[in-house]
Parts: structure tokens; sequence; C-alpha cells
């Protein structure tokens, strides 16, 4: 048996935000963020929407992609770094609203690679006839990490006059690096235990390590403090990611080379035999790069950073979604699945479509 990728869906949030528009709001301009991430666009939830509102939707588009009934699921992963509770996570969210059974729902939290771990784990119930059919969602919504307020949003929503608070240009500056790259989405599939024609998840290498956790975290709001939220936090904004955005990168590219060529490698194939490698959506020049390390031509690697920037657990399989919708990837393609995120956590992933 092998856990076959039966459906796909996504939802992307609803609010377009240009860099321009980011341009309003602190000291970046569309040049720069073109030039040195890729991005374009990204897209933001409104205010009162939620992770598990962009899962639920993208769940329910896989769940008739895949033509498959609630009833029927007997495994949910949801991989998310901004669930909509400190706890509980938000499997249990999706599982009731999408009207699933009682089934395990796992909640997972490898931030940029929560999306091939969630396929490693769901691979590995599948196998050994723990579930049949389960739903794996990747769900991220950054935009609540910044430190925005009120006159902010409405510059982003086009009033180009309102007004921001003393220092709110400068506050919003300081995370400029991080906020301009980031999107708001979710992005699900059905997976389903089968054994046709080698469809499936062929092998799949996931790896770790702490050693570098603080290189990109959230440095407050967690239970080394007591308590674990304070008003000082709060006003230091420590809520807000920290990234050494160059080593990461460094990490980024070296790491996904080196683990695509293992997975490849181990399984006596090579990147000739890949129809398409889907690549964590981070940085288009960290994917340049890895392309170039694993001399991969144009027509194997698609991009969709420019439209909604990172995106997190949603990257792949958002990528996978539209490739499925649009012909590019068709039953009995070789896929290659890399990933690189916080954690440090990062792996690939070998799928037969
Ligand atoms: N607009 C204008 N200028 C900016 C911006 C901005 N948005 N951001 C930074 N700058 C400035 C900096 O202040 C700096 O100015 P200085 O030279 O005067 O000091 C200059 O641009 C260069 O800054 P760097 O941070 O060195 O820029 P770099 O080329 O490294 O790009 C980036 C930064 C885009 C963050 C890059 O390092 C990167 O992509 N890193 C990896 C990100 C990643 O892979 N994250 C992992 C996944 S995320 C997850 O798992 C949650």
């Amino acid at each position: 048996m092998r856990a076959v990728i039966a459906g796909s869906g996504s939802e992307i949030a609803r609010n377009c935000v240009t860099n321009e528009a980011l341009s309003r709001i602190m000291d970046t301009t569309d040049a720069w963020i073109r030039e040195r991430s890729g991005v374009e666009t990204r897209y933001y939830i409104d205010a009162g929407q939620k992770t598990s509102d962009l899962a639920v939707a993208a769940g329910q588009k896989a769940l008739e992609h895949a033509g498959v009934a609630p009833s029927e699921v007997d495994l949910v992963v949801s991989a998310t770094m901004t669930p909509d509770h400190f706890f509980p996570g938000n499997g249990g969210i999706i599982q009731t609203r999408l009207g699933i059974p009682a089934v395990p729902c796992f909640d997972i939290r490898q931030q940029c690679s929560g999306f091939i771990y969630g396929l490693g784990l769901v691979d590995a119930y599948l196998r050994t006839g723990m579930a049949r059919t389960a739903l794996l969602v990747g769900a991220d919504v950054h935009s609540g990490f910044m430190p925005w307020r009120e006159g902010s949003y409405r510059r982003l929503a086009g009033d180009v006059d309102a007004p921001l608070a003393d220092g709110e240009w400068e506050v919003n500056s300081e995370s400029r690096h991080l906020s301009v790259l980031f999107g708001d989405a979710a992005s699900a599939v059905v997976v389903k235990a089968g054994d046709e024609g080698g469809r499936g998840v062929i092998d799949h290498i996931l790896r770790a390590d702490g050693a570098d956790a603080t290189k990109l975290c959230v440095p407050g709001i967690g239970f080394k403090h007591r308590p674990y939220v304070s008003a000082e936090q709060v006003e230091k904004h420590q809520y807000v990611p920290f990234m050494d955005g160059r080593y990461v990168f460094k990490m980024a590219t070296t790491r996904m080379a080196e683990v695509a060529v293992e997975l490849l490698t181990r399984n006596h194939l090579t990147v000739g035999d890949v129809k398409m490698v889907l690549m964590h959506q981070a940085n288009k020049r960290i994917n340049e790069y890895v392309q170039k390390m694993l001399e991969l031509p144009d027509e194997k690697v698609i991009h969709n950073i420019h439209k909604y920037g990172n995106t997190t657990a949603a990257t792949i399989p958002l990528l996978w979604d539209e490739a499925v919708r649009t012909g590019r990837i068709v039953p009995g393609d070789l896929v290659l699945m890399v990933a690189f995120g916080a954690g440090m956590t990062w792996g690939a992933t070998l799928v037969r479509a």
C-alpha cells in the first residue's frame, strides 16, 4: 500500500497586498523586494478571519477534488505555525467544521517543512494500515505576526492618506526584512491508501537540527517566560519573529540541495527521471540557487512566490494543486518535493502522482 494523493485544494486570503502598498507603511521599495526575494504580491486575511477558516476552505476543496466524503476520512493532519489558539491546535477544528468523524487529528508545527513532515506521517499511517483516507492541510496566516496598527492596514487597503501613529513607520520598518516575504494561505491534499501502478509516496527523508533553533524563531510568547505572555514582551515586539536572514539563506540552499541528491541517489534516480521539482517558496533566489546546484532545467521547476509570498506550510501543496489543475502534473509523473524551514527542519519527498 502506498499513500496516493487523490485530490487537492487551496484557499488564498482575500486581500492582495502589492510591494508598492507595503512601501506606504514602511521603508521599502518594490525594486528591493522583487530583486532580493522574487515576491511581487501576497495576500492577507480580513481582520477577524483565522488560519482555520482558510484551512477548512482548502480542505473542503480537496475533498471535492478527490471525490471523498468527510465521513470517509479517518485521519487529519494539520500543519501550521500560526494556529487559532496557543492550544488546542487546529486539527480538531478542521475535523469538526468539515463534518469529519471523531478520528485522530494531529497538529504538527515544522514551519516551512510542515507539509512534507505531514506527508511523512500520513504515509506511515497509510502504509501500516492504521488509516485509509487522510486529509493533510498546510495553512498559515502571517499577517498577525506584524506589529502593524489600524493606520497601516488602512493604507494597505488603499487609503494613502490614512495617518500613521507616532513611530509606526519606524516600527513597521524594523521587521521589513520579514514582513515583505510572507502571505496568508492554506492548501490541502486528500491522501488515500492505494496500490495502483506504483502511484503514491515512494520515499522521504526528514531531518531536523535544533542547534540553530534561535536563528529563526519567535523570541517571546512562550513557556520559557513566566507568565508565557506579558506586557513587557508585547511592548518589545517579541511576538514578531526573529530571523537571521543571511544564515537561513545559506542553510536553506545547502540543506535542500543536499537532501534532494541523497533521496534521489538512494532510490537510484537522477533529476532526469523527475518530471517536476516542488521547492518550498521562501525566496526565489534560494530556489534558483538550488536549481543550479541540481542542474535542473527551467521546465522542471515551478514558482509561485511572486504571487503569494512565503505561505509556510501551504507552499508545496499550493504548487501541487496548481500544477495538477493546469495539467503540468498528471498521474504517473514523478515529483520531488523539497523544503527547509525554522527548527531547523528540512527534507525531501518523492511522489508518483
Ligand atoms: N526593503 C528595503 N531594504 C531592506 C529590506 C526591505 N524590505 N529588508 C532589508 N533591507 C536592507 C537591510 O536593512 C540591509 O541594509 P544595509 O545593507 O544598509 O544594512 C540590506 O537591505 C541587506 O539586508 P540583508 O538582510 O543582508 O538582505 P538579504 O539579501 O540577505 O535578503 C532576505 C534578506 C530576503 C530575508 C534573505 O536573507 C532570505 O531570504 N533569507 C532566507 C529566508 C528563509 O528561507 N526563511 C526560511 C523559511 S521561513 C520559516 O520557516 C518560518
